[in-house]
């Protein structure tokens, strides 16, 4: 939720801040803004809508400078509107400020400030920050940094600026992230890597309450009682095309077509790579209990491993949480408990609060995490990586994808060191997913059609997904995917509870799409088919089984044959591309559907 970015070196900050922030844009999008110094103060350009209002701005007036900083906002405090968009100023407008967090004491300390003779020009919680900081300044501005920080409750990344100063940039983070990159051509701080990826591969990332100070040709690093640190950049493997749509009309569609790729990436990591050792070391046998917690997409990839892991590991206590609600439910867990926490970003605040809960018990906590060195990943006992790559479209399709590999993974380790599963079935399995990245392959041939079809779909007003068993669990993806790109009102239901209430709601101009993976459920799964077409609505049929004569009043989309359990990692495929198609035949803006962000870092 928002982007920062902030630039300082020999080039001219604008453009260099700019497209860090396109880079940045899935992180909020509902109004930006950059500030620079100009000829009498900071020159501040802030405009409410996409970036490109932004961008087109800049473009018609021209401005140059070596440093600046730069924001994308996702309002949490005060509408979306030119005022409350970053960076803010206080009232001499001598410290310039972007953020990305919630400030949780904003209204005390604004009270405080106003009576001291401070005017709030903005309903923002950030606009605090710069107002504090001005009122602490006097000439030091690490000090300050740290003075504002101890003030401060809730959450922040920050990139401060001041007028006396420039040729210092400073940043600061607590609970969100803050990325340090440095280049030939200058330093740069960023909410996310790929913001910087053209510039540099190296990178260093702030743990909470540490403080970089950037010069032009320097970076320093500060602990909270201003004592000199010393850290070590990390080299990224990402390169800067993987943070590009490569000739896609979106990211979206892009990052469906890598799943080969990706999934195949993962599996190796798991298998011969970096993963194999850390899930090697995790002695599931010391424990009595498995919570599976995430929120989103990864939630529907926890179900999906629940499934699994019932089916292999035969675990008597597998429970699979949202994180927003097992963070306050006072979970029963102690030291016999696994905890499993599945995240794209890392950084998703909920899920982090339940990895602190969990731990705050005793339990152990692995997580299974794509963006390297986020808060999840350096906290949690165990992690281990998705290989996906930058996703950048705010629906996942990628990362849940090599979220379920590392999860089906996971499942076999663990039931093979519970000697639930012989050497010869693990093998079969271990193939079976092996095969999984060419399958993803082959259901690209069949686009066109799934495109075709997904074209005539569009004016459904809504749109159901049934399923029984792991099919009940993809069919949660798939639901969640349509409705968030498309805006088309959609639910999921576990197939046998359709006449329990839901299907009151089928007529003539529903949709209802249907899994069909199971081999024993099959038949069970046609009867709910046979009640859906009785009642007129119109289904789509998405399965493993061969097509029969009845499936003929039904559009019917053939999976490749295999192993039911890892089914959901090719019907999510068809999924994500009707989705999609949906969308674009909609003419949406698939990549940033309106409200949402990709980076949940509030609660
Ligand atoms: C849906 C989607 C979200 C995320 C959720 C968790 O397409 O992307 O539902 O899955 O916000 O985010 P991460 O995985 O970053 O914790």
């Amino acid at each position: 939720m928002c982007g920062i970015i902030g630039y300082i070196g020999s080039e001219n900050a604008v453009p260099i801040i700019v497209e860090g922030l396109k880079k940045l844009e899935y992180r909020g999008y509902d109004s930006a803004g950059i500030a620079i110094y100009g000829k009498d103060g900071f020159d501040i350009v802030k405009q409410k809508g996409r970036l490109a209002a932004l961008d087109q701005k800049l473009k018609e007036n021209p401005r140059s400078a070596t440093m600046g900083i730069g924001h994308t906002r996702w309002a949490t405090h005060g509408e979306p509107s030119d005022i409350n968009s970053h960076p803010h100023v206080g009232s001499k407008s001598k410290i310039a400020v972007v953020h990305n967090g919630i400030i949780e004491n904003y209204k005390q300390l604004k009270e405080r400030l106003e009576q001291k003779g401070a005017k709030f020009a903005s309903q923002t919680d950030s606009e605090v920050v710069a107002q504090l900081a001005e009122y602490y300044y006097r000439g030091d501005l690490l000090e300050t940094v740290i003075r504002v920080s101890n003030a401060l409750e809730g959450s922040y990344a920050l990139g401060i600026m001041s007028l006396d100063d420039p040729d210092v940039l400073i940043a600061i983070k607590k609970d969100n992230p803050l990325i340090i990159g440095i280049a030939a051509n200058g330093n740069f701080i960023a909410s996310d890597v790929p913001a910087v990826l053209k510039h540099t591969n190296q990178i260093y990332y702030l743990e909470d309450k540490e403080i970089t100070v950037l010069k032009k040709d320097s970076v320093a690093f500060f602990s909270i009682d201003k004592e000199p640190i010393s850290k070590m950049p990390e080299t990224i493997t990402w390169s800067a095309d993987s943070a590009e749509k490569g000739g896609y009309p979106h990211f979206m569609l892009k990052e469906i077509m890598e799943q080969p790729k990706v999934v195949r990436d993962t599996i190796n990591s798991a298998v011969n790579g970096a993963n194999k050792a850390i899930i090697d070391e995790i002695n599931i046998i010391a424990y009595d209990k498995i919570v599976i917690t995430a929120c989103g997409s990864a939630y529907n990839a926890g179900v999906v491993a629940k499934y699994v892991f019932e089916r292999l590991c035969r675990f008597s206590s597998i429970e699979v949480e949202l994180a927003s609600e097992f963070r306050y439910k006072d979970a029963v867990i102690d030291d016999k408990t696994f905890v499993i926490l599945i995240s794209q970003s890392g950084e998703t605040a909920d899920t982090i609060a339940a990895m602190r809960e969990a731990k705050s018990k005793g339990a152990s906590t692995l997580a299974i995490v794509n963006v390297v060195g986020s808060t999840l990943a350096k906290e949690a006992d165990f992690c281990i990586y998705t290989q996906a790559g930058p996703e950048i479209a705010v629906a996942t399709t990628k990362a849940f994808s090599t979220q379920l590999i590392l999860l089906y993974l996971l499942a076999i380790r663990f039931a093979s060191k519970m000697g639930k599963l012989a050497n010869a079935d693990q093998n079969e399995l271990l193939m079976e997913i092996e095969a999984l990245p060419e399958k993803i392959a082959s259901i690209f041939l069949h686009v066109d059609d799934i495109q075709k079809y997904a074209s005539v779909c569009v004016g459904y007003k809504s749109i159901f997904f049934i399923g029984r068993n792991i099919d009940y669990a993809i069919a949660l993806e798939g639901s969640l995917k349509l409705k968030e790109i498309s805006y088309i009102h959609s639910e999921a239901y576990a197939g046998g509870e359709l006449k329990h209430g839901t299907i009151s709601l089928l007529e003539e101009n529903t949709l209802v799409v249907a899994l069909a993976n199971c081999e024993r459920l099959y038949l069970k799964s046609m009867s709910n088919i046979e009640q859906v077409v009785s009642r007129k609505a119109n289904v789509l049929l998405i399965s493993s089984q061969e097509e029969t004569q009845a499936d003929k009043r039904l559009k019917f989309i053939k999976l490749p044959e295999g192993n039911e359990l890892f089914s959901p990692s090719l019907s999510v495929i068809i999924l994500q591309l009707f989705s999609y198609y949906v969308a674009a035949n909609k003419g949406l803006d698939i990549d940033k559907p309106r409200n949402l962000a990709k980076s949940v870092t509030v609660e």
